[in-house]
C-alpha cells in the first residue's frame, strides 16, 4: 500500500495516539499540538511541497509528516519527535511493502523538532516551515486571559490575528506574513521565542535556494 495522507487520517491508532497526546499537551497547560495543528501543518506542508515543484508523492508524504509529527507528545515532550517516528513506523510498517518513503517521512519527523539533521530531504525541509509557521491565536488553549498573560508562549500565540505564508518562485521568498496585536505582546517578545524557530525555517528554505522572510505588521526581517 503506498503511503497517503488520507490513509494516516483515517488510522484509528494514530488518532488514538493523537488525542492521547492532546490530553497530555492540556495538562501541561501548552499551545495545541492535537488534531487542529496537525491538520493545519499538514495541509501547509502539502501546499509548499506542491508550490515549491515537488512530485506529487513528495506533496502526499508532506502531509503524512505534517498530520504525525507531534503524535508521540503524550510519551514524554523532550524526545517527542523520536516517540512520534517509532510509534508511526510500529503502526505502519505491517501494512506497507516498501520503505523508503516511509523513511523519508520519519526522518523529517525526527528532525522537526532540532532541526539537527543535515539532510537534503525535501520533505523534512517543509514539514520545518509548516510547523515552525503555525502560530496563531487559535492554538492558545488557556481560556483565562490572566493566565495567558503570564504565559510568553501563549501571548505570543495569542497576539497573532493573521498569519499566512506566501511563496514567491520569481524572487524565490518564503514569506510568514503576521499580524500582531502590539497590546498583547511587541514584535521584540516574538523574536525573543520564536528566533529559533526563525532560524529553524531559513536553514530549511535553504534546501530549496529559497530564502525566508519574516513579516509582522508590514515590517519585513
Ligand atoms: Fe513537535
Ligand atoms: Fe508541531
Amino acid at each position: 500500500m503506498e503511503l497517503n495522507y488520507q490513509m494516516v487520517k483515517n488510522n484509528q491508532k494514530i488518532n488514538g495516539f493523537i488525542r492521547a497526546t492532546e490530553k497530555y499537551i492540556i495538562e501541561l497547560g501548552y499551545t495545541d499540538h492535537g488534531f487542529r495543528h496537525l491538520t493545519i501543518v499538514a495541509d501547509r506542508a502539502k501546499k509548499l511541497a506542491r508550490e515549491l515543484g515537488l512530485t506529487a508523492k513528495e506533496q502526499e508524504l508532506a502531509a503524512v509528516a505534517g498530520y504525525c509529527h507531534d503524535l508521540g507528545n503524550f510519551m514524554g515532550r523532550d524526545m517527542h519527535h523520536y516517540w512520534s517516528a517509532l510509534l508511526l513506523s510500529q503502526i505502519l510498517l505491517p501494512h506497507i511493502e516498501q520503505t523508503a518513503d516511509l523513511a523519508k517521512v520519519l526522518q523529517a519527523i525526527v528532525n522537526h523538532d532540532n532541526n539537527n539533521l543535515e539532510t537534503n530531504n525535501a520533505v523534512a525541509a517543509v514539514l520545518v516551515i509548516a510547523d515552525k509557521s503555525d502560530v496563531h491565536r487559535s492554538r492558545v488553549k488557556q481560556k483565562s486571559l490572566r493566565k495567558i498573560k503570564e504565559d510568553i508562549h501563549d501571548r505570543v500565540n495569542y497576539a497573532v490575528n493573521d498569519n499566512d505564508l506566501l511563496i514567491n518562485r520569481q524572487t524565490k521568498e518564503i514569506t510568514l506574513k503576521l499580524t500582531i496585536n502590539t497590546n498583547w505582546v511587541d514584535p521584540l517578545a516574538y523574536f525573543q521565542i520564536f528566533i529559533e524557530r526563525m532560524t529553524a525555517c531559513q536553514k530549511a528554505a535553504k534546501v530549496f535556494g529559497y530564502k525566508f522572510v519574516l513579516i509582522i505588521n508590514n515590517f519585513r526581517f
